[in-house]
């Protein structure tokens, strides 16, 4: 049988099944503490570590880690599959199958059609309200205004308002026939915890709208006319809308990127620029460059010119994005922007010849890190001066082509005023240091692999097993708090599927953000559809070792999400290349200074 029930069924189901008693038929269990205490029938042992949580409908070995909820448990003592667990905990509890139409309603419930239906809609609504100047008129004075647009261009873009209130779009999609839960499937709106009603997702904001190379709405993005916070709130994903596979405005792009196109970090960036007749600018969705985003590129042109925002942050975030499109076989050139903080200022401030002309002179990765580098130092001091030059012979060794070592070695020599053998003698020197730091790290990561060799599960915690024990923390930590849960919807906590390094947890974390935002909230039984009763016990796993400790409050939850940020970082740059590992030290450095200079 292969079906798949309703959700609500399911849960139905497990409401239904006093967990005790059914494991109660193949071990003995006695009461230890909030839980019940037996023998793990799953494996052979004397002393009970098998744990059963009647409030939790959940149990869990701490001899084998089988763990999950109750259809997991028939799932591995019966041998069946998910489904066919269901249906033998249905019979036994007496409840009667669902009809086969209401089994296909609930495959996912909301399509991706049905989304980009209402999203088209409501970018109608929206624009109607920006043009609406009894509503709107606000927004229209920001864009018009603040951002300098003109009206040709806010409706090239079809740029709308979303207006001050919590019900006025949900009320228009209502008269239209929408129900509240397919509307808060396509984000459009949020679902209140108090009555479970829908409500705006977007208020108070200018609205632009994400529109995919075939010229759907896939979803919105927003921004606030002043400056509170979040300054820009997007769409979460839904059947039609996957953040990291969209860029904004590649429906325009699209039609003018033969020979280039330019990425940029933000909405308006990419405006600004088609403006001024920079059509095949185009911007990710307020995240960092990802693979998929480099595949997609590397479809529709040969070359990327990344124009970032010209802080550190900026240009580190283009150092990245080199590497990521670079892996993907593009050319990528980096542009620097002197006297604007990003494009979009640029243009208002220097004119679009001027960013033409920087368009042409944008420089290859070389160039653009060994500047950062020179950059940081006064080279009228000698000991600044070695050091500039230390890591720019380091980022040199780097470079696979003898060629290319050489190359750069001439020009360094010209810019540091050093002669070149000298330069070329240290270069060398630090590639036979690197390959064995390469060789020791293999060996390091040699030794790793073999202790969690066989992790069929998670084979990839061999690879980084520090990184997968935070990400095991933060798992554990969002499944027994709602309220960590919420922070993480709401972004108060910065915390995306992009931040995981095993793709195993990554899978995790967003089934649970997924169970968290659907209807009814997180239901743990549900993650059996998706994770088979091994996957189910890792998971589990992850809460027990949370409840086992006592330190669970905030802070503890905030600082396993940054040890899992900076474990990812160092995951990013190792090996990558020199400059952003010493870049990834020296932002860490800093923060550590600045701890210091909070606590005095
Ligand atoms: P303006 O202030 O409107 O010029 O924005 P910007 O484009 O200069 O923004 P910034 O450089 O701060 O951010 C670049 C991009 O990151 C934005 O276009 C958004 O996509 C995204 N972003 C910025 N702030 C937020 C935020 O608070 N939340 C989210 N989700 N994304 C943001
Ligand atoms: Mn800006």
């Amino acid at each position: 049988m292969n079906l798949r029930f309703p959700d609500h069924f399911i849960q139905e189901v497990v409401d239904r099944t006093d967990i005790v008693e059914l494991i109660s038929r193949y071990t003995e269990l006695r009461r230890g503490g909030s839980n019940m205490m037996g023998r793990c029938p799953f494996h052979s042992e004397r002393t009970p570590s098998f744990s059963v949580s009647p409030t939790k409908k959940m149990f869990f070995c701490f001899g084998c880690h089988a763990g999950g909820s109750v259809i997991t448990f028939v799932q591995k003592a019966e041998n069946l599959d998910f489904t066919d667990a269901v249906e033998y905990l249905a019979n036994r509890a007496g409840l009667p199958l669902p009809k086969e139409s209401e089994n296909a309603m609930a495959s996912g419930g909301v399509t991706r059609k049905r989304v980009l239906e209402m999203n088209l809609e409501a970018a109608k609504f929206f624009r109607a309200c920006l043009f609406d100047p009894a509503i709107g008129g606000e927004g229209m004075r920001y864009l018009q205004g603040d951002r300098a647009l003109s009206p040709a261009t806010i409706k090239h873009f079809g740029l709308g308002f979303a207006p001050n209130s919590f019900n006025l779009l949900t009320d228009h999609m209502h008269r239209l026939g929408y129900r509240d839960e397919e509307l808060i499937a396509a984000c459009l709106c949020g679902k209140s915890q108090k009555t479970g009603r829908a409500y705006d997702y977007f208020r108070n904001r200018v609205i632009f709208p994400i529109i995919d190379p075939s010229g759907s709405v896939v979803a919105f993005g927003g921004r606030v006319m002043d400056d509170s916070k979040p300054k820009y709130l997007n769409s979460s994903d839904t059947p039609a809308f996957k953040k990291s596979r969209q860029l904004f405005a590649l429906n325009f792009a699209k039609n003018h990127c033969s020979e280039r196109m330019i990425l940029c970090e933000g909405y308006m960036d990419v405006i600004a620029l088609h403006a001024a007749g920079f059509p095949n600018a185009v911007a990710t969705l307020g995240t960092a460059i990802t693979s998929d985003h480099a595949r997609i590129f590397s479809k529709y042109t040969q070359k990327v010119i990344i124009s970032y925002d010209s802080d550190e942050a900026g240009q580190n975030a283009a150092n990245k994005a080199m590497r990521i499109l670079g892996e993907v076989g593009m050319e990528v050139r980096v542009l620097k922007l002197n006297g604007a903080k990003d494009p979009d200022e640029f243009i208002k401030k220097l004119g679009a010849d001027r960013f033409r002309r920087a368009l042409d002179q944008s420089r290859t990765g070389f160039d653009h890190k060994s500047e950062q580098i020179l950059a940081r130092y006064d080279l009228s001091v000698g000991a600044e001066k070695i050091k500039a030059s230390n890591e720019i012979c380091a980022l040199i060794a780097e470079y696979w082509s003898a060629v290319e070592r050489e190359v750069y070695i001439a020009q360094v020599s010209k810019q540091l005023d050093l002669p070149s053998d000298v330069l070329k003698n240290s270069v060398e020197q630090m590639r036979r240091r690197q390959k064995r730091a390469h060789a020791e790290r293999e060996s390091r990561e040699a030794v790793a692999t073999v202790k969690n060799f066989g992790d069929r599960v998670n084979p990839e915690a061999a690879k980084d097993p520090r990184a997968a024990s935070a990400e095991e923390a933060v798992i554990g930590l969002l499944l027994m708090f709602e309220e960590y849960r919420n922070a993480v919807e709401r972004g108060e906590i910065a915390l995306s599927a992009d931040d995981f390094v095993t793709e195993f947890n990554r899978r995790v974390f967003e089934a649970l953000m997924r169970g968290h935002a659907a209807e009814g909230g997180l239901h743990p039984e549900l993650l059996g559809m998706e994770f088979d009763p091994d996957e189910m016990g890792r998971i589990e796993r992850a809460e027990m070792t949370r409840r086992q400790l006592t330190q669970n409050g905030p802070e503890v939850f905030r600082s396993a999400v940054s040890v899992l940020q900076d474990a990812k970082k160092k995951e990013n740059t190792q090996g990558g290349d020199l400059n952003e590992r010493l870049a990834y030290l020296r932002d860490k450095k800093s923060k550590i200074h600045k701890g210091k200079a909070d606590n005095t």
